[in-house]
């Protein structure tokens, strides 16, 4: 019997899914959980995904079931950038804790997720990347080696942080692909999509002349957020109210995989004529 496998999840015929990438040099901007509860939600949906935790930090890990104790002893994202395990090795079934303890029965789990699970650990994956370059190709690697469902969709969760370990992974996407900004809308956080689409320009005119690289990650759906900013005791009604903005953005002028030097929200380049028509040709609202 022929399979029919809908274009949606595998564009252009290719093998492996259609990727959901959530991306923004910015802390706190939303991007881990707009891309959990997109997953679960697509999941519960009858959308089968695998969600990856690209973040020392944890976040995915953690809300979808995993903390450190339960992490001890299991393989990690670090194990597929160091080429240590494969990717059936590596994810677990995503769930959500229902009782005490750590026994299969404290969790429910969500049909249809599987998530790779980060480590603290992953701070060093710029350096295991810079040190051996064969590493820079291990994203690829998952990519053609995939045997999964016809309809499973990897979503991407990204630190806030663009260096060597994003840009391996971020190089595969194609224009079919979907590079996610999550952001606060704050005028000041808005400002960040700027070094984005900087980053994505520089990620195509790096691969443009290569065959087995895509290179081309492209922002085709924007998420505007609006968490609600706490109340600090040294607000008073009619003065002004700080953000607790902890983004940082980064000069997009580096080489490919500079560590970056982050600087604070308030002095972000401003939108500069270049990039505007970038934001005006590329960004859309919505879905
Ligand atoms: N749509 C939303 N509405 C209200 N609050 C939200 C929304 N999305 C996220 N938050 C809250 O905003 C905070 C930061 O969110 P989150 O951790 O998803 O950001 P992040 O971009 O992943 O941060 P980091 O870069 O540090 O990983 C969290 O406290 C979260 O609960
Ligand atoms: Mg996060």
């Amino acid at each position: 019997m022929t399979r029919t496998v809908d274009s949606r999840f595998r564009p252009r015929g290719r093998r492996h899914p259609k990727i959901y990438a959530f991306m923004l040099e910015c802390g706190g901007s939303t991007k881990t959980t707009s891309a959990t509860s997109m997953a679960v939600e697509a999941a519960l949906r009858g959308y089968p995904g695998t969600i990856f935790d690209f973040d020392a930090n944890r976040s995915t890990t953690t809300i979808l079931g995993y903390d450190e104790e339960a992490m001890k002893g299991r393989k990690t994202v670090l194990d597929l950038i160091h080429g240590t395990a494969i990717l059936d090795e590596v994810a677990l079934p995503a769930r959500y804790r229902v009782g005490d303890d750590y026994d299969d029965d404290a969790f429910a789990y969500i049909p249809g997720l599987r998530l790779v699970p980060s480590c603290k650990e992953m701070s060093t994956a710029d350096t295991a990347i810079a040190e051996d370059a064969d590493r820079q190709d291990w994203f690829a690697e998952i990519l053609l080696g995939y045997d999964g469902d016809d309809d499973d969709v990897f979503w991407l969760d990204f630190p806030a942080s663009y260096g060597r370990m994003v840009y391996s992974v971020i190089r595969m996407l194609d224009e079919d692909d979907a590079v996610i900004p999550s952001v606060r809308a704050d005028p000041k956080d808005v400002k960040l999509l700027v070094p984005l689409f900087e980053e994505l320009d520089r990620v195509r005119e790096k691969n443009r002349l290569r065959r087995s690289v895509p290179g081309r990650p492209t922002v085709n759906h924007l998420i505007l957020t609006a968490p609600p900013l706490p109340v600090t005791p040294k607000h008073r009604p009619g003065r002004p109210r700080r953000s607790p903005s902890p983004c940082t953005a980064t000069s997009s002028r580096r080489t490919s995989g500079t560590p970056p030097t982050p600087r604070s929200c308030t002095t972000t380049a401003a939108l500069c004529p270049s990039s505007c028509r970038t934001l005006s040709r590329q960004s859309t609202t919505g879905s």
